[in-house]
């Protein structure tokens, strides 16, 4: 099922931007790509287009910009679920000769489906003779034409050129994918899914991410770190941190600032920290935490509350507690906004930043 839209019937429904429209969207895109996919009863997982994919060998996916985010998300979940799973930006690919066989499985994930490098390194693939499937929002996108498969994310049109819905719809499609391609979904798993929807809207009802931009609108740089699932997340915030606002911003994995990131780390550089559950990953994020605030830099936590970690933090962006890979999908949000309302103090042309498009049609 797809869902069928018009660019001409969307308007900004009394946001000031369609960055924040897009990013309120984000409840119904996720209901959207659930539909009739998961089936709690059964704790059943079907993904139309995949029924005749049967897939042992090892899955690659390659993509660029945020959808690379999405690609490393996706990748750490498949290997979550024993699935051997790497993720490649797909200008690096096409020159990496990275080997492919008709058991490899190659993941084209584009939110429009016409990125070059993206449509490049999959008709490679597939000349190669691999498997090809794309993970995508626009139906009958060459990337649609490109691959053997097409598995759509139904996030509905997105006018900002700073992808958001389509990435949580990216993260949801991709959870899916793992699930289907291990045939390992469990009630709980699904019924947790199932809730991600109610959950981002939670936190866009309750998010504190303006004070917290008002607060640190002229700090000198923004850094944004997380492990597991959390780790690409980080990444994503920074992205869109950079895009919008114009400042500097780096996403870490939580354990490599101490291997150099940190020289930059001072009290005028505050830190984003994502930390779920109550687990190894989150103890040792605690750590890390630790590490920046003994450099007296502020940090604000995501969380859930399920750790410690509040007690370390200066601020706290709370999201609802469930698991790893739906606070991760919440965590997300919570940073959207924050890079929303920076951009927007600062007075930055948040639909349309400098020097960028919507998707890059050469490579
Ligand atoms: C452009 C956009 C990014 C986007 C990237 C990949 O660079 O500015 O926001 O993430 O393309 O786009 P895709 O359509 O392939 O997901």
């Amino acid at each position: 099922e797809t869902v069928d839209w018009d660019a001409a019937d969307t308007g900004k429904s009394g946001y000031d931007h369609y960055m924040l429209k897009e990013i309120h969207e984000q409840p119904t895109a996720l209901r959207q790509c659930l539909r009739g996919r998961v089936d709690e009863l059964e704790g059943d997982i079907s993904l139309e287009s995949l029924a005749d994919l049967e897939q042992s060998g090892p899955v690659q996916f390659v993509a660029c910009g945020t959808s690379y985010h999405a690609a490393l998300y996706g990748a750490a979940l498949c290997r979550e679920h024993g699935v051997r799973a790497t993720a490649s930006i797909a200008s690096e690919y096409t020159t990496d000769r990275v080997p492919v066989d008709e058991d490899t499985l190659v993941v084209g994930v584009t939110q429009s489906g016409e990125t070059a490098d993206t449509l490049r390194a999959l008709r490679e693939a597939s000349r190669a003779g691999g498997r090809t499937l794309a993970v995508t929002n626009t139906v009958g996108s060459s990337i649609t034409r490109v691959c053997d498969h097409a598995l759509y994310i139904r996030a509905g049109p997105e006018i900002g050129v700073a992808a958001t819905k389509t990435f949580a719809s990216q993260q949801l499609a991709l959870t899916l994918l793992a699930a289907s391609l291990s045939n390992t979904s469990s009630h709980r798993e699904i019924e947790s899914l199932r809730a991600v929807p109610d959950q981002v809207q939670t936190v866009l009802d309750t998010s504190q991410a303006k004070a917290i931009a008002e607060e640190f609108v002229n700090a000198d740089a923004f850094f944004f770190i997380g492990r597991g699932l959390a780790y690409p997340v980080a990444l994503e915030g920074a992205l869109k941190f950079k895009e919008i606002t114009y400042e500097h911003a780096e996403g870490f994995a939580a354990g490599e600032l101490k291997h150099g990131p940190l020289a930059l780390v001072t009290k005028d550089t505050p830190v984003f920290a994502i930390v779920t559950g109550d687990g190894k990953r989150a103890r040792k994020t605690i750590s890390n935490i630790k590490e920046v605030e003994a450099r007296d830099a502020p940090v604000i936590v995501v969380t859930d509350g399920e750790s410690e970690a509040e007690r370390y933090a200066d601020h706290v962006l709370e999201i609802p507690a469930t698991d790893e890979r739906g606070a991760t999908v919440l965590a997300n949000v919570q940073l959207q906004l924050v890079s929303y309302w920076v951009a927007n103090l600062l007075g930055r042309s948040i639909d349309k930043p400098r020097n960028l498009a919507k998707s890059v049609t050469v490579e």
